[in-house]
């Protein structure tokens, strides 16, 4: 990484730590490698991503059905999908520092410059010519289920949510009667024991995923893999992100998973470089088949049309909540020059996405009619939108505050509110100021939010 891009990744981590984005992972005891936790307004903005997803990809269309799966499964899935054989990362150790690396990074000189000794590459930490050769490391939690802790009890935390959707495929089936095309969307947790996370919340080791399973005619794969991607472009142009930094990688033959026809990466140019944010895989008929296999349950789909019986084949848009939140974070972080010298940081937000909506400012806090004017409007507010409530230092501060966690409008109640029943509220971009009508406020934000 260079130095520019270290630093502006140094920027953005204290600024989302000291506005209460994201916090470091059970940090008073020193903290967790590759887990961070959402603060009170990370949680707001990670909520409305969510919600922004399911409701363009689920309520906006008549083709899709959610699911919320338990995460831990029966051990059976995990032999069936391939994971306990094969979802594994190459490891190298270095037998002199005992330092760990992922052997793919460290090729590519992730862990400091590449330098080789007797042809070989050596250790980036201690220098020594002393690493072990790449072996897979499978990046599945392992834990146990009920009181036993034996080989019989082995179960694993779900390292993606793709799975619960093949599994209750049949339960969706029966329940809903869905007709080809149709999707089965989930968000949740999973878990990967990645060998070294980094890059903020990048590469972490309990992350969101939102992705859903579209089961389809094989005879349409390719039209409706372009439709994917076309609603992949869509979602991301939702979310701010420049268009001129985003990347459709076709991963060649060769790289991609023995059971995908064809593979889209979707990379987004983050400070830290070129990197996925989501992908697109046709996986064809592979996992329903595998299942249906171990499971020994008919996971076949009756055509009306056609009448008859065949395995779906599948097409998987799969997006990293974590990376679309900080991809959104970064693409939104603006310094601004001001007049007089004077500077702002501000968060350039989609305002459907910012986690307050409005912020209410009595004027000044020593006069109790303008403050109990002003909670008034605020609790007016509150039920419609987020709304924050700042009664701290001057109005320039307080703008300044709402500026960098990206709330779109400030109303302030001041001496004229108690004479005309009218407000001023601030643009957070124009910084424009315009007189509303509290009567008025509700609907001024509807309109604006639309
Ligand atoms: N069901 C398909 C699947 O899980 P994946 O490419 O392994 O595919 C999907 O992961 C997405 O999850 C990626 O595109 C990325 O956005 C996100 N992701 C993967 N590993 C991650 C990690 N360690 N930390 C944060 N996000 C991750």
């Amino acid at each position: 990484m260079s130095k520019e891009a270290q630093n502006q990744m140094e920027k953005i981590v204290s600024f989302a730590k000291r506005r209460g984005f994201i916090f470091p992972g059970s940090e008073i005891y020193g903290g967790l490698a590759g887990t961070w936790d959402y603060g009170p307004v990370g949680t707001e903005l990670k909520n409305n991503i969510r919600s922004a997803w399911w409701k363009r990809f689920v309520h906006n269309r008549s083709d899709m059905y959610g699911l919320d799966s338990a995460i831990l499964m029966n051990a059976k899935v995990w032999e069936a999908s391939g994971h306990i054989a094969g979802f594994s990362d190459p490891m190298v150790d270095c037998k002199s520092c005992k330092s760990r690396f992922r052997a793919d990074h460290l090729a590519e000189g992730k862990y400091g410059e590449v330098k080789m000794a007797g042809g070989k590459q050596v250790c980036p930490v201690c220098g020594k010519n002393d690493l072990t050769e790449a072996r897979p490391f499978n990046m599945m939690f392992r834990t146990w289920i009920g009181p036993m802790e034996e080989t019989a009890n082995e179960i694993y935390l779900r390292p993606e949510n793709a799975q619960g959707m093949f599994v209750d495929f049949k339960n969706v089936l029966d329940t809903m009667h869905p007709k080809l095309p149709f999707g089965i969307a989930q968000t949740g947790r999973v878990f990967r024991n990645e060998i070294t996370p980094g890059d903020f919340i990048f590469r972490v080791r309990e992350f969101d995923l939102m992705e859903f399973e579209y089961f389809i005619d094989p005879k349409d794969w390719e039209e409706l893999f372009e439709m994917w991607l076309k609603e992949i472009a869509e979602w991301l142009n939702f979310l701010g992100l420049d268009a001129k930094k985003i990347y459709n990688h076709d991963i060649p033959d060769g790289e991609r998973a023995h059971y995908s026809r064809r593979t889209t990466d979707i990379e987004y140019e983050f400070p830290f470089g070129m990197k996925e944010l989501c992908a697109i895989a046709y996986r064809t008929d592979y996992d329903l088949l595998k299942h249906q296999e171990y499971s020994k349950k008919d996971l076949t789909y009756f055509d009306e049309a056609t009448k008859s019986r065949f395995i779906p084949h599948v097409l998987e848009p799969t997006f990293g909540l974590d990376r679309a939140f900080l991809a959104t974070l970064v693409e939104a972080y603006t310094e601004e020059e001001l007049e007089k010298g004077d500077t702002r940081v501000v968060l350039k937000l989609p305002r459907t996405l910012a986690p307050y909506k409005v912020a209410v400012f009595p004027l000044v806090s020593n006069k109790e009619n303008i403050t109990a004017k002003a909670r008034e409007v605020y609790a007016m507010l509150k039920p419609h939108f987020h709304t924050a409530w700042d009664d701290i230092g001057n109005i320039g501060k307080r703008y300044r505050r709402q500026d960098e966690i990206g709330t779109p409008w400030c109303v302030t109640i001041d001496y004229d509110t108690l004479e005309n029943n009218t407000v001023t509220v601030r643009d957070r971009d124009s910084m424009k100021q315009e007189r509303v009508a509290v009567d008025e406020l509700q609907k001024y934000f509807e309109e604006k939010l639309k």
